[in-house]
């Protein structure tokens, strides 16, 4: 039996694990779950699966909880609550699912306590980088990528020596903007950032793919999680979203892995792993006629996924600082505090004007990740 924490329950990711808990009673039960500010669906949450632990953002919400639920789990709030959450002594499966670099300590604590941590936070594996696989070596915990690209290389992979690879592709859906000249692009507003075309998620991964920055960060994932170089990772834009990632061979020949664009099959697959069940996502239709199109990316019009190769060559604490950047800036654009064309713009500096570190303990790399949010923070600030 798989029993879960999860962390980020209210959010797109967590209400899709909860579909693929109801589906799988018999392997699959509720621990704890997590939440920021959403007390309302927290509490519809905990009615239904009867969580024993559960956490949320305020003291002033985790008692509203105490006052409006029909039975009494432990209720805790704010950063101490998610890691109460993380190690609850019953959990043995950790859904990482919160948004942005907040996520790192939970994700490395539950790696340390020998949990299986099925990561959808990206964000912890770009910014922690090889510490996260130093806590899991050292607690035996075990690291499952839900994003559906890198669960796809999880599957193509499958414990090859990366020497036997000559490289990995991630496919993009190239968002909203794919074919809009650079001129549109500069303009872009808020609400036509987050329109986007084929995927259904919260508001940062959804301007991250309108900047193509969701698939640099996805690259620097990919390196850390699968020990590849910056050389061996490439991207391909695919806009139906139904092809997730290729491995290329030395003699020119591929794989691809395919499924529905559904974000309930990679969470499945970790939650399962290494079963493969049927669930709540059909089977792929092969016989309904479509199309597939394949493209490079566009650099100058998507400068973002160039800044990331740009500091996982880097390496250190690079790409820790240009995650902070990102995230200050996509969230003062959300607040109409920045332009569309600023967010690259903002990211660029931070690159430039912090000095990335070499990676070393947790602690060093949280600093650079302060260091680049005050830099970040000063730059929006000079332009409002
Ligand atoms: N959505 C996707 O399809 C998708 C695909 C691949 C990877 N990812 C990654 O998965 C992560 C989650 O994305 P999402 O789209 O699910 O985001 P989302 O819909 O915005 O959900 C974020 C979740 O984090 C919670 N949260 C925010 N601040 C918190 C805090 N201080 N303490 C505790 N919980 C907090 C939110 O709670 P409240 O809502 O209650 O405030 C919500 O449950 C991101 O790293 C994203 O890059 C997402």
């Amino acid at each position: 039996m798989r029993r879960l924490a999860i962390l980020g329950s209210t959010g797109s990711i967590g209400t899709s694990t909860l579909d693929v808990v109801r589906a799988h009673p018999e392997r699959l039960s509720v621990v704890a779950l997590a939440a920021g500010r959403n007390r309302d669906l927290l509490k519809v949450q905990c009615e239904t699966f009867r969580p024993r632990s559960v956490s949320v953002g305020s003291k002033e919400d985790a008692d509203w909880l105490r006052s409006n639920l029909s039975y009494q789990p432990e209720l805790h709030w704010g950063d101490e609550g998610l890691l109460a959450c993380a190690l609850h002594p019953e959990a043995n499966t950790v859904v990482a699912a919160i948004v942005g670099s907040l996520g790192l300590a939970s994700t490395e604590a539950a790696l340390r306590a020998g949990r299986r941590v099925c990561v959808a936070n990206k964000e912890s594996l770009v910014v922690g980088g090889a510490l996260m696989h130093e806590a899991a070596l050292a607690g035996g915990g075990e690291l499952l990528p839900v994003d559906s690209e890198h669960a796809a290389l999880h599957q193509l992979l499958n414990g090859r020596d990366p020497l036997t690879i000559r490289e990995i592709r991630i496919t993009a859906s190239g968002g909203p903007f794919r074919d809009w000249p650079l001129a549109r692009i500069q303009a872009a507003t808020i609400e036509e950032a987050l329109n986007h075309p084929t995927w259904k998620m919260g508001p940062k991964i959804t301007i991250d793919s309108a900047t193509l920055m969701n698939k640099g960060l996805e690259v620097i994932e990919a390196s850390v999680l699968f020990g590849l170089h910056a050389d061996q990772v490439a991207v391909t834009v695919h806009p139906q979203s139904q092809v997730h990632a290729m491995v290329g061979f030395h003699d020119g020949s591929y794989q691809l892995q395919v499924c529905a664009n559904d974000m309930k099959l990679p969470i499945q697959y970790c939650l399962l792993y290494p079963d493969k069940l049927p669930g709540p996502v059909l089977p792929y239709p092969w016989d309904e006629a479509r199309a597939w199109t394949f493209e490079a990316p566009d650099l100058d019009r998507f400068p973002c996924l160039g800044l990331a190769f740009e500091a996982l060559r880097a390496g250190g604490t690079a790409p820790a600082l240009l995650n902070a950047a990102n995230e200050v800036a996509v969230a003062a654009f959300l607040q109409g505090r920045l332009g569309f064309w600023d967010i690259q713009a903002c990211n660029r500096d931070t690159l430039d004007r912090i000095p990335a570190m070499p990676l070393g303990s947790l602690a060093q790399v949280l600093d650079a990740d302060q260091a680049a949010r005050r830099h970040a923070e000063g730059w929006v600030q000079a332009r409002t």
